[in-house]
């Protein structure tokens, strides 16, 4: 049964059952865990959760742009400031061709600092031949292929929330402390990418953002003064998927007396565990940040409305947001029906397109990837949907990282399947690496001036 406003409570999620959930080998060790965790402080603030809700509302309504990208899933082995730092960077790469190719703003949320946790189309994977549970994220066990390494052991929680602890102050320090200023926008660029066509095109764009940031000075504007110059918001995302970690860091608001999720400031909720009568959509019908549920090619309409009800009941604009992945193939067909019926529902959502999970695809060899010219298919066919409905194209969901990967094919410098084995690091699904990351910033900002 699910609960209404008045009986839910962080842990009424345990009645019922939840989809993807590890087989704890000691239900005791893993409920004191989440005792610990209860008493930590919490990672980010429910204020800023509701300055996100806030930016998220004028993307409903069709005046800003969501960018959501990072990692697949983060590793306990990859959490050095470099790393941190390059990611960023990109980040703020897209965003800058963004907000200059749409005139808009750019809701900047990483996948980051939390995004530890994966579900799994099946319940084992072959690695080199032998048959192993399927990895689920460092937050569970470890990736070693050997059945021993694949017990989920609980007190990876308490070591996923100091890693996304640390993770969250140095983005903090680099958004605030000057990095992010636009006034280094040149810096952004590393060598490996300038010297791509998306590269030097972004070159010229961060020259003409210099010249109009001196046409300002020289016309008497203050820069120093424009904090919005100085420092960006980059707010934190991951799928909340171990209902156990989200509820050890639920609180309540001291000011508003509300329940929010202080993991990160956004969650969502996977394609695989969004059933009306699971734990995961009981868990964040209660909490008050801002919620995204992905939507695969079986989401029917009655699905979408019927989880907008359930997870924005009070009609937020910015509350929910849909991140369809239906897939290149499928996309044209599957989401103007769910566009409509949203809109005939009057409930806001924010629709964005996570044009990465429904474009995976195996080599002869088994490697995991993706193409490059489906990723940009499946945000072709998306686009297209809203102009054909008459809605807003919100925003885009990606998995990138800031290095110099070979996991996706393809990009304006055509990544063959030849060389995938050069770099290919991820812990699970193929990422855009830099100079793929850039080049799509800069097509989709083509994009957006067709709507
Ligand atoms: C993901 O975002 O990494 C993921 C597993 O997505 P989905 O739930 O859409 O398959
Ligand atoms: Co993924």
């Amino acid at each position: 049964m699910a609960t209404t406003e008045s009986t839910w409570t962080p842990s009424s999620w345990r009645e019922l059952p939840a989809a993807q959930r590890p087989e704890w080998p000691d239900e005791a060790a893993l409920a004191a865990v989440r005792e610990r965790l209860g008493t930590l402080p919490p990672l980010v603030f429910a204020g800023e959760a509701r300055a996100l809700l806030a930016s998220l509302g004028e993307v409903c309504e069709g005046r800003a742009f969501l960018l959501q990208a990072g990692d697949c899933v983060e590793s306990f082995r990859d959490v050095s400031a470099p790393a941190i730092r390059e990611r960023l960077k990109v980040l703020l790469q897209m965003s800058a061709v963004l907000a200059y190719g749409a005139m808009l703003p750019v809701v900047r949320v990483g996948r980051i600092a939390g995004q530890f946790a994966k579900p799994r189309s099946g319940p084992t994977e072959i690695v080199d031949g032998v048959e192993l549970p399927s990895f689920r994220g460092h937050i569970v066990h470890s990736d070693e292929p050997t059945p021993e390494a694949r017990i989920p052991d609980p007190e990876r929680l308490v070591h996923a929330y100091y890693q996304a602890a640390s993770t969250l102050n140095l983005l903090r320090a680099f958004t605030k402390g000057g990095f992010a200023d636009l006034t280094h926008v040149h810096t952004w660029n590393r060598e490996f990418v300038a010297s791509s066509p998306a590269g030097q095109r972004y070159e010229a764009l961060a020259d003409e953002i210099e010249r109009a940031l001196r046409f300002m000075q020289a016309i008497g504007i203050d820069l120093t003064t424009e904090r919005t110059l100085h420092e960006v918001d980059v707010w934190t995302s991951h799928e909340g998927l171990l209902l156990e970690y989200e509820e050890a860091l639920t609180r309540t608001d001291s000011l508003t007396g509300q329940p929010y999720d202080c993991s990160a400031h956004m969650l969502w909720i996977g394609d695989r565990t969004r059933g009306l009568g699971g734990a995961h959509v009981e868990f964040f019908s209660g909490v008050r940040n801002p919620i995204g549920v992905k939507l695969g090619p079986s989401a029917t309409p009655d699905d979408a409305v019927a989880l907008a009800e359930r997870l924005n009941p009070d009609r937020v604009p910015g509350r929910l947001t849909f991140i369809a992945r239906m897939g290149a193939a499928h996309v044209r067909e599957k989401l103007p029906p769910l566009l409509r019926a949203l809109r005939e529902s009057a409930i806001p959502v924010v629709w964005a397109c996570d044009p990465m999970h429904g474009n995976l695809v195996r080599t002869a060899s088994g490697r995991k990837t993706r193409h490059f010219d489906s990723i940009m298919e499946e945000l072709q066919g998306f686009f297209a949907s809203h102009r054909e409905v008459g809605t807003w194209p919100g925003g885009v969901h990606l998995e990138f990282t800031g290095e110099d990967v070979t996991e996706c094919l393809g990009g304006s410098e055509a990544l063959l399947e030849e060389q995938l084995d050069n770099r290919y690091e991820t812990l699970c699904d193929p990422r855009l690496n830099g100079r793929q990351s850039l080049d799509l910033a800069f097509r989709v900002a083509e994009l957006m001036r067709t709507v």
